[in-house]
């Protein structure tokens, strides 16, 4: 999967007239190792703060990603209308929206990711791309702005679910150089297996969750004790809250993912939102004393095993965590991994040392645009008694 990132994000040009908004953005993969290779149309649009069109509708500008000659980042520069249906524009906050031109490449719901291993070859078009959603800009010349190259958020948005119970799922993650605090592939595969999980239609989408029985099973269960490790920006365990409302899911990570947490937790609607708290949970130390003290029926870990150094004490922590299960009752670890080096195997000789077995998995394939396809694993286990 292609993501698109801004490497500096949208921020008016003072000097201009019309006012014209000026961005930087790449188009790479999860680890940001490698560019998009193909050339691709890309479309830039303008959004009030209330989602309508500042362009309108279908009227967005189109850039070219010149994969095919090398392109590692484009300039995007836009003009901003004065006015539009009456609203003075230079009064008020408007957002940059990036996004493959093509629909069938836009990787904007869940359904899609899912089905995207089902794509066909002769298409030409295998593969997908994450649209981007920048922060509100203020376009007044005047306005105050936090020069820090690189700093802010941008959101990813998507939608869940299929017919009458679709809806939508945004999910801030940080730009710049953090590698942590964004969306991976195996954790977005992973939350749109979940949302799937709890649906009961029986659609192609669906053939990869339900090869899952024994997850799908737990997930229906009333008030299950959910826990997250290395949550991130949180898309894995906020999906599951927002699918399952009976469920409440306590989302962990290093400090350092504390404010991006708290933020898409803010901005979740208020059904859902006291189902969902976080807080900090080290790996490298003892179990905070109310992680300790909780018998969880569920932990979820995605894209948390590519660091080898880490892993023992990943592994620790979810043995702590299982050592606190009701006698006869299972703690499942359901974990969602993209493998990148043989080296990564060590966790699974580890799981296996600390008593855990594998009591269920599945691969989804996941076709790479101008690349190879690669592919999301998601194994169940369970403590052995
Ligand atoms: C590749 S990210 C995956 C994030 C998220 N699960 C997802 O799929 O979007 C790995 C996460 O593990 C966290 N992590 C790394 N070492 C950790 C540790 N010692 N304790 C807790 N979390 C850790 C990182 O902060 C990061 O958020």
């Amino acid at each position: 999967m292609h993501y698109i990132r801004f490497l500096k994000p949208p921020r008016p040009l003072i000097t201009a007239s019309p006012a014209s908004l000026s961005a930087k953005i790449t188009v790479t993969t999860d680890l940001g190792e490698s560019f998009l290779l193909s050339n691709v149309s890309l479309v830039v649009e303008l959004e009030f703060k209330d989602g309508t069109s500042v362009l309108g509708e279908g009227k967005g500008r189109e850039f070219v990603w010149k994969g095919r000659d090398g392109m590692r980042a484009l300039e995007i520069l836009i003009q901003v209308p004065v006015s539009k249906g009456g609203r003075k524009i230079g009064s008020e906050m408007v957002r940059m929206l990036v996004g493959p031109k093509e629909d069938a490449l836009a990787v904007d719901s869940f359904r899609k990711i899912l089905d995207m291993q089902h794509q066909n070859d002769d298409s030409g078009e295998i593969g997908g791309i994450v649209p981007i959603r920048s922060m509100a800009i203020d376009i007044n010349p005047g306005a105050k702005r936090d020069d820090t190259p690189g700093v802010g958020m941008a959101q990813r948005v998507f939608s869940m679910g299929s017919g009458n119970s679709q809806k939508g799922l945004r999910i801030w993650e940080e730009t710049g150089e953090s590698i942590a605090r964004h969306i991976w592939d195996a954790g977005l595969v992973f939350s749109s297996c979940l949302a799937f999980l709890s649906l009961s239609d029986s659609t192609r989408s669906l053939s990869h969750a339900q090869k899952l029985p024994i997850l799908k099973k737990a997930l229906q269960r009333p008030n299950l004790r959910v826990l997250e490790l290395g949550a991130g920006c949180g898309i894995v365990g906020i999906t599951l809250a927002s699918s399952i409302a009976l469920h409440s899911v306590l989302l962990s990570d290093l400090p350092a993912a504390s404010s991006i947490l708290s933020r898409n937790l803010s901005t979740l609607p208020l059904p859902i939102r006291p189902k969902l708290s976080s807080q900090v949970l080290d790996w490298s130390s003892s179990l905070p004393s109310n992680v300790a003290s909780t018998r969880w029926d569920l932990v979820l870990v995605a894209d948390c095993t590519y660091n080898p150094d880490v892993v023992p004490d990943l592994v620790a922590t979810l043995g702590r965590i299982v050592e606190r299960r009701v006698v006869g009752k299972e703690t499942l670890v359901a974990l969602a991994m993209k493998v990148r080096h043989e080296s990564e195997m060590v966790f699974f000789d580890l799981m296996r040392e600390r008593g855990f077995v594998v009591r269920e998995t599945i691969k989804i394939p996941l076709p790479v645009l101008g690349g190879e396809r690669e592919e999301i694993e998601i194994f169940v286990f369970a403590y052995r008694d």
